[in-house]
């Protein structure tokens, strides 16, 4: 039997490999109410030929997806009410999906949601992710094992491209989750070999698997400002909309309204405190993660108007980087003189 999708809205953010760890989530969660904001994914967890344990898992799913919290998170990612945090697989030997989404299901997670669109080498040499896209009757197998494995508890979906080198399968592949009792069916409407090309998104794509099956569809791709999210819906049919790239450049997509400055600035300042005050990564490592998302953030102006993002990339120090978050006057450089290069 097919498990209600939990969502509160039809926005939801999208996994994101090295993005959408706990921290950058509850973030976005915590500045986007659930009537705007319907629920994320954490990254992909790789299974390989054995069961992902659970605590492998629960890290993946951080201490806001938890009854039980592994400490105090020092934002409130619940301040706007709960939201359903789905857990993605990624792996092509249904045995070990199997047991995985049992102990995912144990951990009383939201959703279960499986990964047929990654685009990696590492993807596509263990015939994971987008690979699976040339072999439909594969996909219902591995759907199959993870209805099996979650027992009910949890409903179990599915994240496709258009196809692997063309889109003349997406109906197969789309009806092949459908039939292994996927609840929902992400579409990210370009192909593996367009990989994330502008000029590849489609649409009609989207519209096109709406029609082959009839369980709920959620669009993806080409989603860059909260109008088109009603858009994508409206043309296609979807039910669902998933957002990627749109949300690192703006976290406030889903409801429509745009940050200042301050607001902006308060993001990626929170942002790199819990990374490091949750343990998640040194000084160094959360300035990597910020600088990797200051090369897109376009939130409040601020990345423009703090002299771009080649001056933002340059900074090495993280107690620098975090300076320019505090006061947005530039930082004095190492000899003390502001601006000084
Ligand atoms: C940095 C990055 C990491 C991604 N990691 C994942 C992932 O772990 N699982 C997944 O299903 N898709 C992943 N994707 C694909 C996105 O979920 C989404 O399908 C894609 O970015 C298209 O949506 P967009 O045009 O709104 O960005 C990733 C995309 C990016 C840019």
């Amino acid at each position: 039997m097919r498990r209600p999708l939990p969502f509160t809205a039809p926005a939801l953010l999208a996994p994101m490999e090295g993005v959408t760890e706990p921290c950058f989530r509850d973030l976005v969660l915590a500045r986007n109410p659930p009537t705007h904001l319907g629920g994320a994914f954490t990254e992909f967890v790789r299974v390989v030929d054995h069961p992902v344990p659970r605590t492998v898992l629960r890290r993946h799913l951080g201490p806001s997806a938890r009854p039980t919290p592994f400490g105090p998170p020092s934002i409130d990612p619940q301040s706007f009410g709960p939201r359903p945090i789905g857990l993605q697989l990624m792996g092509s030997d249904p045995a070990a999906i199997e047991a995985s989404a049992a102990n995912a299901a144990d951990l009383d997670v939201a959703v279960l949601d499986l990964n047929f669109g990654c685009p990696a080498r590492g993807a596509l040499s263990t015939c994971a992710g987008s690979a699976l896209l040339r072999t439909p009757a594969r996909v219902t197998d591995l759907v199959r094992a993870a209805v099996r494995g979650v027992d009910g508890r949890v409903p179990v979906t599915a994240k496709i491209r258009a196809g692997y080198d063309d889109d003349r399968g997406l109906e197969d592949v789309a009806k092949a989750a459908a039939d292994g009792g996927a609840s929902m069916l992400t579409v990210h409407c370009r192909t593996r070999a367009e990989g994330y090309r502008d000029d590849a998104v489609d649409w009609r794509r989207i519209e096109r698997a709406v029609r082959a099956v009839s369980i709920p569809v959620c669009g993806n791709g080409g989603v860059e400002t909260h109008a088109d999210i009603e858009r994508m819906r409206s043309r296609t049919g979807a039910t669902f909309v998933m957002i990627g790239r749109g949300a690192l450049r703006d976290p406030w997509i889903f409801g429509g309204g745009s940050a200042d400055a301050d607001s902006a600035r308060a993001f990626l300042l929170e942002y790199f405190d819990t990374l490091v005050l949750r343990g998640q990564f040194a000084p160094a490592g959360a300035l990597d993660r910020c600088k990797q998302l200051v090369r897109v953030f376009r939130a409040g102006n601020i990345v423009e108007e703090q002299g771009g993002p080649k001056a933002w990339l340059a900074e090495v120090d993280p107690v620098r980087f975090r300076a320019r978050l505090v006061d947005p006057a530039p930082a004095p450089s190492a000899t003390g003189v502001v601006g000084a290069k």
